[in-house]
Parts: C-alpha cells; structure tokens; sequence
C-alpha cells in the first residue's frame, strides 16, 4: 500500500504536516484511516512554514484578486484559488479541478424580513459541480489521493459525498467505490453516483455503519478513504470561508451558521476563520453556529448532557436524509471552532425544516432539505436574542435543491406531513405550498387558475 505521506511524489517536502486534534502528535505520515498513531484521533494539517515566513497573509488578498483575471485551469477553480493557504502541490497541472468553488453570495430579502434580521445572506454552495459543497474537499483530497499513487477511492456517504466522490474519481483516472445507506438516500444523488462510473454499495445499515465499515476496509485494502475524516477534504472547504470573506469585502459578518451532520464542514469553515484571523486577513472571528435536525442532534446533546467532553451518539432519523447521522466523526473539532468562535449550536424540528426550506425556495433559489435547517435554526437563534436584528448573518446552503425532488413534491402536494395534529404548523406549511393543478387543456381553466391565484 502506498504511504500517505505529506512528502509524497509531487508534493513539496514538509509543505505541511499532520498534527493529533487530541494528543498533538506531528508526523508526516498518515495511517490508511486518518488517525492518530498514538491515541487513535482525528488529524489536522497543519502549516509550519506559515510561523517561519512571519505569516502569509501580507499579499495574499492582492494574489488572490489578481488570479480572477487569469485563465489557467487551477485558477479557474474557486477552490485551488486559495492554494496558498492549501497542502502544496509541485505543478498546477497536478489538480484534479471540475472548477469548483466561485458559489455566489445572495442577499435574502424575504427571508430576512420573516427573521427580522436585515442584513442576510446565503452562501448557496449547491451551485457547485455536482450540486453540493463536498466539491470543495474533493477536488483537493482526490488531488492528493492521486499523488499517492492510489487507483481506488472510496467513502461512506449520505449521498452528496459520494456524488461527489464518484465525480472527481472520474475526471481523475480513478476507480470509486461508494458505500451508502440502503432506501436512506435520495435516488438523485445515487443517481449521480452511478452515472460517474463509481461501484456503488447500498448496505442494510445506516451511515454510521458505513462509515465504521469503511475504516476497517481502508486498513485491510488498498483503498483511499475521501470522507470528511480525511483532512484534506477540510483543507478545501476551507476555501468556502476564504471566499465568503473576499465577497465581502475582508468585513467578517457577526454570525456564519451551517448545518451538521458529520461536522466536517463546521470544522472546516471554523479552521479557515481562525487561519484567517491569525494571518491578519480578518480582525475578528464571526460567530460559527452549527444546527441540526431534532432527530440527529448528536453535536447537540454532546454539548447539553456532557458539557463537549464526550460524544452522545443518537440513532438519527430526520426526513433531510444528508444529515441523518448519528456518530459525527468530527465532533471534537466541531466543539473546538464553537468554543474558538463563541458560536450556539441548536436544533430545528421536521416541520421547522420544511418550512423554512419552503421559505428559501420562494426566494428563487432554492436547497435541500438539510440546507434548509440555517435558517430554520436562525429563527430560533433571533428568538433567544443570540442574534440581534442589527447583525449580519450568512446561512451556508449547503446543496442544490434539485439534490432532493421527492422531498419538495411531497411537501407541495401535502403528503409529508399528512395527518400533522399541530394545526398552527399546517397553517404555516399550507401558506408556503404551490402544488401542481390537473386541467383541461382550455384557455378557460387556465385562466380560473390565475384569478385564484390571485386572491
Ligand atoms: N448538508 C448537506 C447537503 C450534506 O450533504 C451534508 C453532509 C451536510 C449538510 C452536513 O455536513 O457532514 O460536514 O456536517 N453530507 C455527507 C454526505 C455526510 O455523505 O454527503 P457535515
């Protein structure tokens, strides 16, 4: 089996170094599993040579500015754009890119009336590649999979990791094999997997059981792991908040709120923040706030019942089938960036996820179930006065909406919660609904439609 080692063929030596989230250790070498040799936890990259050049942050602004104008490959992509503040690479040519990154900010003018909170944002990620924000870790880590010499990569998935996955495989020269939960995720995200050529596993368990599943695999075969345990994975969703800042002008908004699952990408966003804010990109650290569905709120009561000393795992269900995980591998890191940013983490109910998923599509933009927990999550958020109205807030969307169809045509014919007893929800739900009309095809019944849309 190849080594993974940070001085692999191709890479700059000791460009960057993997250090223990628990106990430290820095080595240059990582296991097949991505875990501490010592004490079994998860790793980070880490930048020595950042402290010896006194910082990187002088000219990055003005370098990262300048390669908009340019029309190479690796600048093209809104992830490598970034690459001085990612693992090395020695020629650009070496990237596997689908040019990623370059999501939009949009402001959110409904929404933010309904929040009372002016200054809002969404950072729709689901305009990604293959819709979702794993783009952003995979073209890096896939990179470095390559480099190492692998011919098999392979992840456990809710379904937009392996879209993912099984994409940049591809446009690598890669083979891909994909393990996801059996009837627990959406047939348009198999379907991308599919289409992309990967071997695709659907295994009578649920994520976590695919995920343990594929930690034992990565050690026994000669496969490269891509889920977000992997650190180079987080290295490039990194480059999410790198982004953001540069659309806003280097000004940090108060609050950043994400949805989580396995708490890579919280993780992720929260490395980038505190990078930035050490190399004197950025003055001071948003606020990060991580929300989950009520039926997968592991991060949640790790906080409440065990003040984020010791994982509570839950069986997860929610229908917003992307974060329906109950052992989140990253979680330590995750209590780590909401300590570091002084951010909250809560949890939003089923309805609550559908309602403000509902409210986002009515913008003309539109996410996935699991995206929509942002501003579900904001609510509450503005309601226990940890968000003022006078503050700025950025919800990061997470993936396209087209990621989910089934769980958007239940809502809009009103079957996903049929027979709710909650009388006020259904209220507030039938409000949002647009479902499809049956009609002869006459200019008549049409225009009966319109008038009654009307009133
Ligand atoms: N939103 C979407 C659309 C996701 O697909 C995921 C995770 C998350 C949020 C949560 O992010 O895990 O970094 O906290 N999806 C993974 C997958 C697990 O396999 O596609 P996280």
């Amino acid at each position: 089996m190849p080594p993974l080692t940070s001085s692999a063929p191709g890479v700059r030596p000791k460009a960057y170094r993997f250090r223990c989230i628990t106990c430290g250790d820095l080595s240059d070498q990582a296991r097949q599993d991505f875990r501490c040799a010592h004490c079994g936890d998860l790793l980070e990259i880490t930048y020595p040579h950042w402290k010896e050049s006194g910082g990187a942050g002088r000219d990055l602004k003005s370098t990262w500015r300048e390669r908009r104008l340019s029309q190479s490959a690796i600048d093209l992509s809104g992830v490598w754009r970034f690459r001085d503040l990612l693992p090395g690479l020695e020629s650009d040519d070496q990237a596997i890119t689908l040019r990623e990154g370059n999501t939009p900010l949009y402001e959110l003018p409904q929404c933010a009336r309904i929040t009372g909170v002016p200054r809002l944002f969404a950072k729709h990620q689901g305009l990604n590649p293959t819709g979702s924000f794993k783009d952003a870790g995979m073209t890096v880590a896939a990179t470095f999979a390559r480099l190492a010499g692998f011919r098999w990569v392979a992840c456990a998935s809710t379904g937009n990791t392996s879209a993912s996955m099984a994409a940049y495989a591809a446009r690598g020269g890669m083979r891909s094999l994909v393990l996801v939960p059996d009837g627990k995720i959406s047939w348009s995200k198999l379907s991308q997997a599919l289409d992309y050529g990967a071997v695709t596993c659907q295994l009578r368990t649920d994520f976590d059981g695919c995920l343990r599943l594929l930690q034992e695999l990565v050690l026994r075969a000669p496969v490269y792991q891509l889920n977000s345990i992997n650190p180079f994975r987080l290295e490039g969703q990194k480059t999410l908040a790198f982004e953001l800042l540069e659309q806003l002008d280097w000004q940090p908004p108060d609050h950043i709120i994400v949805p989580g699952g396995n708490l890579g990408n919280s993780s992720a966003i929260g490395k980038a923040l505190v990078e930035m804010r050490d190399l004197g990109l950025i003055s001071r650290l948003p606020k990060l706030s991580v929300i989950q569905a009520e039926g997968a709120n592991a991060l949640v009561r790790t906080l409440r019942e065990a003040s984020g000393k010791k994982l509570v795992s839950v069986q997860a269900e929610t229908r917003a089938t992307a974060i329906r995980i109950g052992n989140p591998a990253s979680w330590k890191k995750a209590v780590h960036v909401l300590e570091a940013t002084h951010g909250a983490c809560e949890q939003v109910t089923e309805v609550e996820i559908a309602q403000a998923k509902a409210e986002i599509g009515a913008e003309g933009i539109g996410c996935e179930p699991a995206s929509a927990v942002t501003l579900a999550g904001l609510k509450k958020l503005v309601k226990q006065g940890f968000v003022k109205p006078g503050e700025s807030v950025v919800l990061v969307l997470t993936g396209n909406l087209l990621k989910d169809p089934d769980f958007t045509i239940n809502f809009h014919r009103g079957e996903l919660f049929k027979g709710t007893p909650d009388e006020e929800a259904s209220a507030a739900l039938n409000s949002l609904r647009r479902p499809p009309v049956v009609l002869d095809a006459t200019l008549d019944a049409v225009i009966r439609t319109l008038e009654q849309a009307e009133k």
